[in-house]
């Protein structure tokens, strides 16, 4: 059963043009055209009297927001595998279904880490500023100098879709692989990618390269804090791809600066999209503007899977990648609300 075409869907930003084709063949779509995340005012005003959302993680969907969409509001469907962004008992309380897009951005997310784990050892941004300056320049024994990134020990924090993704690139570079993670992998895993599971604390004193793959939860909040970069090795590299807050950035600022440890890697920030301006001033550290998923493909992917998620739930079909599928169980879906 497809949707009526009269569903009203908000859609908080522009997605790939397949994407809202797809969206607007099926429903009655209101599409925010604005650059940037949408303003909370206007969010809570276009959510207003919609049967479904597909939002971004810059759109917090907590109780004020679900109180403003109003009773017809049937499924939250996130254009991120993050779901930080979206209070998910909320939703569940009042029989809202809520998906995400994991799997088709495992790939592409792994290469993110990589590219800036490569980046941050070889100090690449630090050479194109120098290229770039037009300052003269010649080969230098001593120029720029790196830590070899091959044969070293790289650790991982958390060992979900992504993290299993990097640790298999690892096997290319010839690198031993530990993770953390409050769940042991299943043995068959850990055989086939070579891992070994070991607590934070060793990994962090063991890893040359140690790149973090938790979502962001109450407990993951500043789990890299100045207590776990002091016990980092001094050429230790961090990358964090997953989100700002499970670095406590003022502390990594503070551990660059003073060369506890050598380097580091972020696509994220406790503050998107403000960037600690202690961190703007440090050579050692590459930033990227959370381009973790940001490939053609994958966007596309990410955004076919949003559409799939909502059209299913408006429907009455089990949207495919639930959050929350206690909410579906619960419910008798044999005709649409
Ligand atoms: C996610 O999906 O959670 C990423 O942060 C953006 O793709």
């Amino acid at each position: 059963m497809a949707p009526t075409a009269c569903e009203p869907v908000l859609v908080t930003r522009r997605l790939p043009q397949e994407v809202l084709a797809r969206i607007a063949g099926a429903c009655d779509l209101d599409l925010w055209q604005g650059t940037g995340a949408m303003p909370r005012g206007e969010l809570l005003r276009h959510a207003a009297g919609k049967t479904g959302l597909v939002t971004l993680l810059t759109d917090r969907i907590d109780e004020e927001l679900l109180a403003a969409a109003g009773p017809d509001l049937r499924i939250v469907a996130n254009y991120a595998v993050g779901y930080d962004n979206i209070d998910v008992a909320a939703c569940s309380a009042r029989g809202i279904l809520v998906a995400n897009t994991p799997d088709v951005l495992t790939e592409t997310s792994a290469d993110m880490a990589w590219a800036l784990m490569l980046a941050a050892t070889r100090r690449i941004c630090e050479g194109d500023r120098l290229v770039r300056s037009g300052q003269p320049w010649f080969w230098d024994p001593g120029m720029l100098l790196g830590w070899d990134l091959h044969h070293k020990v790289l650790g991982l924090v958390g060992f979900g879709r992504i993290g299993q993704a990097v640790a298999r690139r690892a096997q290319g570079f010839g690198m031993r692989v530990v993770y953390a993670s409050r769940r042991a992998a299943p043995a068959e895993i850990d055989r086939a990618v070579g891992v070994q599971r070991v607590p934070l604390a060793d990994l962090l004193a063991d890893a040359d390269f140690v790149s973090l793959h938790v979502p962001l939860t109450p407990e993951t909040r500043h789990l890299i804090s100045a207590d776990e970069l002091r016990r980092m090795k001094p050429g230790a590299v961090l990358v964090n791809t997953s989100r700002g807050a499970v670095v406590d950035e003022a502390a990594l600022a503070a551990a660059l600066g003073a060369g506890e440890i050598f380097a580091a890697g972020l696509d994220v920030y406790e503050r998107e999209p403000e960037v600690l301006p202690a961190l703007l001033s440090l050579p050692n550290v590459v930033l990227a503007p959370h381009l973790g998923s940001a490939s053609i493909e994958t966007r596309l992917a990410m955004g076919m899977m949003a559409a799939d998620n909502l059209l299913a739930a408006l429907s009455g079909r089990r949207p495919p990648t639930l959050v929350n599928p206690e909410v579906w169980d619960a419910r008798s879906h044999a005709e649409p609300r």
